[in-house]
């Protein structure tokens, strides 16, 4: 399939488009380079611009000939979210709104979009199943679920086939070091840690060493990056064979607290890593882990990276490649 890629040249999205090529299928980058990185893009052609330009959108759609769409361009700083609601309406809903328009209007009916487990907001059980109530706690997590449910609604209405991947912490680079994670300024936890570590920041906070678990530390569930991008053509297949619309959630099952996670990548590091302890920050749930039954059952999909050391062995090795390059 030739499948357009909005933001493509991004983090999860590239990844995304080398497992669409390995697969066989042909990955059409669309993305302004807002946040991702022109040498992301290495699996196939960029159109370069802005999503929120629908007549762009539309000839990009009809000159690639596109049969399918994987959309990520958004934005997702949850902090910035609640600062600037509007900025995250407008580009995450109102673009995705859009690009359905123009996929209707072209008579492309397969979307994969990318989700999140703010869609949640704090959870009342773990490992979170697909169907727990859905309250987020930001305007970040209220756009992806507002979205998820335009999608279903056009489902009904125009027949659009669509699932909704609903990501854990997205994470690792790719194993053989052609891309990685490269966000200014970086706000995830493993790349942060690793930046501590090599004296690229001061010291990697930890947000809250009070909260119901072993250690004190908030528990996430780490999931590989080149897991998505495999589960992202997995979805599209599912699709394309006229599988079920829904949404289903990506992650590995299981979970690491905060202080496991700057172990692992202490581990590859000879100085001590400058680490602070902070408060919690407002709205961060003690323990956030996927139900994955759903996704093994739909999709025949598991994650392959289970241990954060090989996880955060991959981040590493990019890191210092990319970043000594
Ligand atoms: N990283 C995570 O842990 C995580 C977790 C859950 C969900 N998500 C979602 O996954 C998606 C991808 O996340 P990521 O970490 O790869 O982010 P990223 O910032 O690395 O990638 C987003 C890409 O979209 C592009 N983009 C943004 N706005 C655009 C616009 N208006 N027009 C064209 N291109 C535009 C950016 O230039 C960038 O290349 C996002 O939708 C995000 O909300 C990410």
């Amino acid at each position: 399939m030739r499948v357009l890629v909005t933001g493509g040249a991004g983090y999860i999205g590239s990844h995304t488009a080398k497992e669409l090529a390995r697969s066989g299928h042909e990955p059409i980058v669309l993305d302004d380079l807002s946040a991702g990185h022109r040498w992301a893009v290495k699996w196939g052609p960029l159109a370069q611009g802005d999503l929120a330009d629908q007549y762009f959108v539309s000839r990009t759609i009809r000159d690639f000939a596109i049969e399918a769409v994987i959309h990520f361009a958004a934005d997702a700083k949850v902090g910035e979210s609640v600062e600037q609601p509007r900025k995250y309406y407008w580009h995450n809903v109102v673009n995705s709104l859009k690009l359905a328009d123009a996929m209707l209007d072209a008579g492309v009916k397969t979307i994969v979009f990318s989700s999140s487990a703010a869609t949640y907001g704090v959870p009342t059980e773990s490992p979170i199943p697909e169907e727990h109530v859905k309250l987020p706690v930001n305007p970040y997590g209220e756009t992806k679920l507002t979205t998820e449910r335009m999608l279903g609604d056009y489902a009904i209405a125009y027949g659009l086939q669509w699932m909704a991947l609903r990501y854990f912490n997205a994470c690792g680079a790719d194993p053989a070091g052609e891309i990685g994670e490269d966000h200014d300024p970086e706000s995830h936890m493993i790349p942060s840690a690793i930046e501590a570590a090599l004296g690229q920041r001061p010291y990697v906070e930890i947000f809250g060493t009070d909260y119901p678990t072993p250690d004190g530390t908030a528990i996430r569930d780490y999931i590989h990056v080149t897991d998505l991008g495999r589960a992202h053509v997995r979805a599209l297949e599912h699709l394309a064979s006229g599988g079920e619309s829904t949404a289903v959630n990506l992650g590995t099952g299981h979970g690491n607290s905060v202080r496991e996670v700057i172990a692992a990548v202490q581990k590859f590091c000879d100085r001590q890593m400058p680490v602070r302890e902070g408060p919690r920050r407002a709205g961060d749930p003690p323990v956030l882990v996927a139900g994955v039954e759903k996704a093994e059952r739909l999709l025949g999909w598991t994650a392959e990276y289970r241990e954060i050391d090989a996880i955060v062995e991959t981040a590493w090795k990019w890191h210092v490649a990319h970043r000594s390059a």
